[in-house]
Formats: structure tokens, C-alpha cells, sequence
């Protein structure tokens, strides 16, 4: 009778530890927000798609945030750690202050990064001249992906100044290289790289397009704004580097369109943003070769207990 009932449990650990060995890439998202403030987070709808879109990333940089005092952040990362059992991880922010020139449309650029999985080693408020909202970069450091330390560099440009923007990222790099001795560098967010704030032609006048060295993993031709009127590639990832290009699972770079996951009307999505989400996976650290022993040894004791349970 003992027998009989440890074998489902075995297998249902066998199954567990395929799932958890096929799913075990680390992914880093970004979301920008229409002017996310204390307003905006009394919507108990708007909280929980954030949280429910957050949750599925290591690292998610927001950016529209308007919250001065950090309230908004605090309760949606009260939501995100409610459910606190084995299987759901506790989140912990890294914001820059707020920026802007305009005192009625200040933002912050906030990571919300799951603190089990990795840690914040660094941060720095670029000072350059020439972004209202200048980039934020944190330093970050996960044993759970093979590329161990790396920058994150939140962007969000201004529209009619894009092209200049995202040409001064490469002033940036520079900066980072120097200030923190690493190339391991990805720039994310709304570049606002699309339609008529960066058309083609202006490609030859942005460093970061003729450098070479860095990697656009969002296509042109992908939309990443939520009207169907719109079709664009505002938000975008720009990877420094073919070694930590490497790190990047192939393919999972693309847009999340959680109005249709999620099948949130496109009225109640385009309140929270008029961008969907951007998000991919790096490698992660825990290869499923060195786990595939464990798992043919743990089938095998499966099915010998379940030869067992049949004498
Ligand atoms: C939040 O933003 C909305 C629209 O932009 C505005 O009407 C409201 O006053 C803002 N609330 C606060 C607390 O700033
Ligand atoms: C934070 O600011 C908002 C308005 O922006 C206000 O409603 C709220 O009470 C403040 N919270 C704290 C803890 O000061
Ligand atoms: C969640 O679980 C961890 C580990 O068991 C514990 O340290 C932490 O206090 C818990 N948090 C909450 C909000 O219950």
C-alpha cells in the first residue's frame, strides 16, 4: 500500500524537475507606462495586469512612472510578494529619482527584480547633457545566468529628440565602460525608435547602429505600440557585445501582447500604455545536460518502485 502511493509522488518530481529544467531561462522585460501615478494605481483592473505582467520577468524596468514618494511601487511589490510560497519569488526595486523638465510630467525608471535570483552590485544617474529624461543604469549580478554581471541601461527618449537621444546612448556606453570597467552593456526601453521619431535614413547619423559591436534585437518591422493604428518599433533592446549577444536565448526577443493573453480589451490595455511590453530570455546558468542524469535516475527509481508496488 506504501509503494502504490510514492510512486505517483515520484513522478510527479520527475515531471517537475523537466518543467523546471526547460523553463529556467532568466527574463528580463521592459514596459513603458502612461504616466503610471497614486491616481492611475487606485485601479485595482490596472494593478493587477501589472503585477500579473510583471511576475513573469526577473528583471521588468518600467518606465512613464510618476511616483515621488515610492507609494505606488511599494503596493504593486506588496501584490507581487502576497503570494509567498515556493513557487513565487519576492521582488525588490532600483529607481533613479524623478527627471524631466517639465515639473507636471516628471518620471522615474524603476527595476523591479525578483532579490533570490539577483542582486543589484551598482547604480548610476547619467549627468550628460542632452536627454530630458537621462538614462539610469544599474549594475546587476545573477548566478542564475551564464553571464553572470552585466548593465542594464533604462532608456525613454523624447519623441521629437530621438535620433539625437539614442545617438548620445553611445556617450553613455563610453561613460559605463570607463566608471564601471564592462562592456557586458544592454540598453532598454522606449527608444521611440519607429515610425516618424527615427526613420531609415536617419540610421547613419546614430552611433549606435554605425559602431560596431552592438546588436538591435527588436526588428524594424516589429509594432510594439497597443492601436491598431499605430504599427511601430518604439521600444527596443540593444545588446553590447557577441559575447553576451551569446547569452541571449535565440528568438525569445519579442513583443508581450498580454491584451490577448490575458484577453483584456484593447481600451482597458491602452489606459495602462499605449506600448505592449518588450521581453527575452538570457541563458541561464544551469545547463539541462547536467541535469538529465538526475532525471534518467529519478525515472528509473520511479519505475522500479512501481515494479515494486505490482508484487
Ligand atoms: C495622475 O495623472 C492623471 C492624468 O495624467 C491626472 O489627471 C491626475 O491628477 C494625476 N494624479 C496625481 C496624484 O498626480
Ligand atoms: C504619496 O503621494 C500621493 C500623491 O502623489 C499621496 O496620495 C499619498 O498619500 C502619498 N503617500 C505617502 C506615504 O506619503
Ligand atoms: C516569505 O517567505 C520567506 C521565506 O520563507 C520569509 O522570509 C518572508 O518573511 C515571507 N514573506 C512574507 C510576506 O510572508
Amino acid at each position: 500500500m506504501r509503494w502504490c502511493c510514492s510512486f505517483p509522488r515520484a513522478l510527479l518530481l520527475v515531471l517537475l524537475l523537466g518543467w523546471w529544467g526547460r523553463s529556467s531561462g532568466f527574463k528580463i522585460c521592459s514596459f513603458k507606462l502612461q504616466s503610471l501615478n497614486s491616481t492611475k494605481a487606485a485601479n485595482k483592473r490596472v494593478m493587477y495586469t501589472l503585477k500579473r505582467v510583471v511576475s513573469r520577468c526577473d528583471v521588468c524596468l518600467l518606465q512613464g512612472v510618476n511616483d515621488p514618494n515610492g507609494s505606488v511601487m511599494k503596493h504593486l511589490v506588496t501584490k507581487l510578494n502576497r503570494d509567498n510560497d515556493s513557487y513565487d519569488h519576492q521582488y525588490q526595486t532600483v529607481a533613479s529619482r524623478s527627471l524631466g523638465a517639465n515639473p507636471n510630467d516628471m518620471q522615474e525608471y524603476v527595476f523591479l527584480y525578483r532579490k533570490e535570483i539577483v542582486s543589484v552590485r551598482d547604480r548610476h544617474q547619467y549627468e550628460g547633457k542632452g536627454f530630458a529624461r537621462p538614462p539610469f543604469m544599474v549594475r546587476f549580478k545573477s548566478s542564475q545566468t551564464s553571464v553572470g554581471d552585466f548593465v542594464l541601461v533604462a532608456v525613454n527618449t523624447l519623441p521629437s529628440r530621438a535620433v539625437q537621444e539614442i545617438d548620445q546612448l553611445y556617450d553613455v556606453f563610453t561613460d559605463i565602460s570607463k566608471r564601471w570597467k564592462t562592456e557586458t552593456v544592454m540598453f532598454l526601453g522606449n527608444f521611440n525608435a519607429g515610425c516618424s521619431h527615427m526613420t531609415r535614413p536617419k540610421k547613419k547619423e546614430i552611433r549606435l547602429f554605425t559602431k560596431k559591436g552592438f546588436y538591435w534585437l527588436i526588428g524594424d518591422h516589429v509594432d510594439t505600440t497597443t492601436t491598431d493604428t499605430t504599427d511601430c518599433a518604439y521600444d527596443r533592446f540593444v545588446v553590447h557585445g557577441k559575447s553576451f549577444l551569446k547569452q541571449v536565448e535565440p528568438g525569445t526577443a519579442s513583443v508581450f501582447n498580454y491584451a490577448k493573453t490575458y484577453q483584456i480589451k484593447k481600451m482597458e490595455a491602452m489606459h495602462i500604455s499605449e506600448h505592449f511590453p518588450i521581453e527575452l530570455e538570457l541563458k541561464s546558468s544551469t545547463h539541462l545536460p547536467q541535469a538529465t542524469p538526475l532525471l534518467i535516475l529519478l525515472s528509473l527509481s520511479a519505475f522500479l518502485l512501481s515494479g515494486l508496488a505490482a508484487l
